[in-house]
């Protein structure tokens, strides 16, 4: 069997880095988590590390000012991943991973290099705007170190981290998609690539120990992710029920406007215009150099952009899986839903097949909404355009997603029992 390999992540406490020390720990490598003196009183990270070693991952003192403290961390690993800071609305520190890159060189016993990248794959942004080609030449720097010293590397290209792209749908400076209005950028028919930031740091661990993506750039493309910003805000209104009030901002208006913010929104502003505007994510073949994750890891149920999204509807998103089939489907009189305004809620019923067969008594099968109407199972996929409810249980109950619109609750209940909402 091969030994999995021993790893060292740089930036654990930040947004992605901690999602590489779960899906590390998940997949079984030993985890170690630099802590550096730095974060002093800062309580959030210190809880965040103790939570790490309560996982099973090991922390390891180190620090960006101490050199020799690097080489010793490094060298209790086969890999080492760095997910330090490079988003300058919140912190810019790339270059710092210079310092980093002499500790790998020094200590000579790494496999596999993983710096802080995770976006749009800087080799290809030679030409891009500024301020914001700042991240892309800063990247590029670390590369030519990385190259030069001849420390094996894999590069991530992570293209769009859900939350920011789609939380906002695509609009730069938001993050919670609204239920009123959108502003589109440009035709907003770009392709753009989304991904859910735990599928980028499970692909991350996937790839470290894979001699396909060896000094080779990892995309991260999964295919139902490639959508237009168009094509996402049409997702996000399905899920509301409701149609966003347009507008359209030019791309003249957008880099006009662009001129009146602060250095950091400028950088964030450029990247937005290269991935809506010109499309710098999907408009080009991945070639000998790179390798595209979901082909080479197609066991990994990624979250497509429909699911992502449920996150931001009030209450829970709901989901029917393959192994789930539809009971019934009864539509509630608006009479029974007061409190609900606008179109009346939908009571959906579900139970696993295998419960489904156990059961002789057709009403029980059934359930209990027999008083309601039955519509049609095409409706229901037209509201449920999501796939899967990992965290959930059905195997021994129904399950009742109560659906109005703009809002989706649940409530669940033993077969036996009769079910009320809540
Ligand atoms: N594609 C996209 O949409 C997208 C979006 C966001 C970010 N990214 C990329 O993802 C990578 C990680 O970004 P992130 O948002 O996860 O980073 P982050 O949360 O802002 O910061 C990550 C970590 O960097 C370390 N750090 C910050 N300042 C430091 C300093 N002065 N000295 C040493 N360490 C310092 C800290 O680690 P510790 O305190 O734990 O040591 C921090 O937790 C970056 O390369 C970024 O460009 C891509």
């Amino acid at each position: 069997m091969v030994m999995k390999s021993k790893v060292l992540i740089v930036g654990g406490t930040g947004y992605l880095g901690k999602r590489l020390v779960k899906a590390s720990l998940a997949q079984g490598h030993v985890t170690y988590v630099l802590q550096r003196p730095e974060v002093g009183v800062d309580i959030e990270k210190v809880q965040t590390l103790l939570s790490f070693k309560e996982q099973g991952a090991l922390l390891v003192h180190g620090s960006f000012d101490d050199h020799q403290s690097l080489v010793n961390a490094v060298k209790l690993v086969d890999v080492v991943i760095c997910t330090i800071s490079g988003v300058h609305i919140r912190s810019h520190q790339i270059l710092l991973q210079l310092k980093l890159v002499e500790a790998i060189k020094q200590a000579g016993n790494i496999k596999r290099f993983l710096p802080s990248e995770f976006g749009t794959d800087p080799a290809r942004m030679e030409n891009a705007m500024e301020p914001g080609r700042v991240t892309f030449d800063d990247k590029m720097v670390v590369r030519k170190a990385i190259e030069d010293a001849g420390i094996p590397f894999t590069y991530v290209s992570a293209n769009c981290f859900a939350g920011y792209f789609l939380g906002g749908l695509c609009q730069p400076g938001r993050i919670i998609p609204s239920r009123d209005s959108v502003v589109l950028l440009g035709d907003a028919n770009q392709k753009v690539i989304y991904v859910d930031e735990d599928d980028i740091a499970t692909y991350t661990i996937k790839t470290i120990d894979d001699p396909r993506t060896l000094n080779k750039t990892l995309y991260l493309r999964p295919s139902e992710n490639i959508l237009s910003q168009r094509e996402v805000v049409e997702i996000w209104e399905n899920l509301i029920g409701k149609v966003l009030d347009k507008s359209t901002i030019s791309r003249e208006e957008f880099l006009a406007t662009m001129k009146e913010k602060n250095y950091a929104e400028q950088v964030g502003l450029t990247h937005y215009y290269h991935v809506c505007y010109e499309g710098c994510l999907a408009n080009f073949q991945i070639g000998e150099e790179g390798e595209e994750a979901s082909r080479l890891y197609p066991e990994v149920n990624y979250t497509m952009v429909d699911k992502y999204l449920t996150r931001y509807l009030t209450g829970i998103g709901v989901l029917v899986t393959e192994n789930l089939r539809i009971l019934a489907v009864h539509q509630q009189s608006p009479a029974n839903c007061k409190n609900w305004p606008g179109r009346p809620p939908l009571l959906v019923c579900y139970e696993t097949q295998a419960n489904y067969q156990e059961s002789e008594d057709e009403e029980e099968r059934i359930g209990f909404s027999l008083t309601l109407g039955v519509i049609s199972q095409k409706a229901v996929f037209d509201l449920f355009v999501c796939r899967s409810v990992p965290t959930f249980d059905v195997a021994s109950e129904i399950v009742i997603w109560v659906v109005a619109v703009g809002c989706v609750c649940h409530c669940r209940t033993h077969r036996k029992n009769r079910c009320s909402t809540q």
